[in-house]
């Protein structure tokens, strides 16, 4: 079967990547995908968002099935449009993406099904909005309704910080029309984990658990980032918390959406937060999590095509979806001065090496080619997953492989996995 996959992150070559371990994949196409996408699958320069034309790509092409690795096409109804068509495609339809398109759904769904997350009201009016933040406890957590690459979440200290978190968002409009409204949250504390799962509309299987680092420096200091290194699992995550949230969250989830008439396809991502009062849902996703995916399919054992092809077919609960009991550490390696302003256009060195490494995976965010050689072309621009016996030997291993890749300017955290 020929496959496209839609998106140009690490978390787009990692699904290429496992892709081809099926027997059943004879060709991956990726649009746009990257230089070290190219690699291994045939780039085919159409956007993300350009529907029309990834569906005549897929007619023309003789594609089995589009995978699609991004938020926006999918909130935007990439999947309603290849359906139209008659095409074969993994993802969840607009009205199912929108637990990630609209923090204010989600959290609606999570109140009406008792999905446990931190308490909230929800505004479209600034003044409402202030109100409510005036006589609140701090700190306070602001939430652009809305998709905002990830950067709409604000924690708010004090009065002063709410102030100008609910102008930033409300009136100066910085994530655009994601600011129309605006969720206010309670804080919450503990430790954050991230659990993707596969859903075919009835059944759920959840992945293992990983964890990710979202601040830019050591420490958890520094802006906060699309991510800047994972592990597998989370130390956090036992089986008994896992069977606990299978019945108090991720069962529930999928009924919830049924019961809407939002039946999901695809993959669910649970951003969790173990409390000291139990397991909350800090947010929904709508796909694979980047860098989440770099280190939770490399432990996977079964073919990801016939699962992708279960979840489209409503025919999950006939597969056995089996993982390694390993460990995996992704250490993302970004150009300095990433998330705010970086250079790009830097020869990248010692890819060759860590590839040949045992062990070790480079998968590609922002890369590109320039004269035949890599170079730098984004704020992240190389994730270096390791595979160890275990979590302790994969952090060792993933910066092993950081060690033998370089290029100017080159910013990573050290304690990636130590949480
Ligand atoms: P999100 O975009 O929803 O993933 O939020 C970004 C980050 O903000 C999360 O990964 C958390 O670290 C933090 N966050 C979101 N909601 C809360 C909350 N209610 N309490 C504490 N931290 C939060
Ligand atoms: N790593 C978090 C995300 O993909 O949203």
């Amino acid at each position: 079967m020929k496959v496209l996959v839609v998106g140009s992150g690490g978390r787009e070559h990692a699904i290429c990547w496992k892709l081809l371990q099926s027997p059943k994949v004879d060709k991956i196409y990726c649009a746009p995908g990257n230089a070290g996408i190219g690699e291994i699958a045939e780039l085919v320069p159409v956007g993300a968002m350009e529907f029309d034309k990834l569906a005549e790509f897929a007619k023309a092409n003789d594609i089995g099935l589009t995978v699609v690795g991004m938020d926006d096409p999918l909130v935007g109804g990439i999947v309603d449009k290849f359906e139209e068509e008659g095409l074969r495609v993994f993802g969840p339809r607009a009205n199912a993406a929108i637990i990630e398109g609209s923090k204010a759904f989600s959290k609606e769904l999570m109140k009406k099904y008792n999905i446990p997350t931190a308490a909230y009201e929800t505004f479209d009016n600034y003044e409402k909005a202030l109100e409510y933040v005036k006589k609140g406890d701090f700190p306070v957590v602001l939430k652009a309704d809305g998709l905002a690459l990830g950067k709409g979440v604000l924690i708010c200290n004090n009065l002063e910080e709410a102030e100008a978190g609910l102008n930033t968002i409300m009136v100066d409009k910085k994530f655009g029309d994601s600011g129309n409204k605006v969720v206010i949250e309670e804080f919450l504390t503990g430790q954050e984990m991230s659990v993707l799962s596969f859903c075919d509309g009835k059944t759920i299987v959840p992945m293992v658990s990983a964890q990710d680092h979202k601040r830019a420096l050591d420490g958890d200091k520094g802006l906060n980032t699309g991510g800047m290194g994972t592990f597998s699992p989370s130390r956090y995550y036992t089986p008994e918390l896992a069977e606990e949230c299978m019945e108090t969250i991720y069962k529930p989830t999928v009924e919830a959406l049924n019961r809407e008439g939002r039946t999901f396809k695809g993959i669910i991502f649970f951003g969790l937060m173990l409390t000291p009062k139990g397991m909350r849902v800090i947010e929904y996703n709508a796909r694979f999590g980047d860098p989440e995916t770099q280190v939770v399919l490399p432990r996977l054992k079964t073919d990801l095509l016939e699962i992708f092809e279960a979840c489209v077919e409503g025919t999950l609960d006939k597969i056995n979806v089996e993982w390694e009991d390993n460990g995996t550490a992704c250490v993302v390696l970004a150009s300095g001065g990433y998330p705010e302003s970086y250079q790009k256009g830097y020869e990248i060195t010692g890819l060759e090496d860590a590839k040949k490494a045992p062990n070790i995976l480079v998968f590609h965010a922002g890369t590109a080619l320039k004269d035949g050689k890599f170079v730098t072309n984004g704020g992240r621009v190389l994730g270096i997953t390791g595979i160890g016996k275990d979590l302790d030997e994969a952090i060792k291993i993933a910066y092993e492989g950081v060690k033998l890749v370089d290029f100017k300017d080159k910013h990573y955290r050290k304690d990636i996995g130590v949480k």
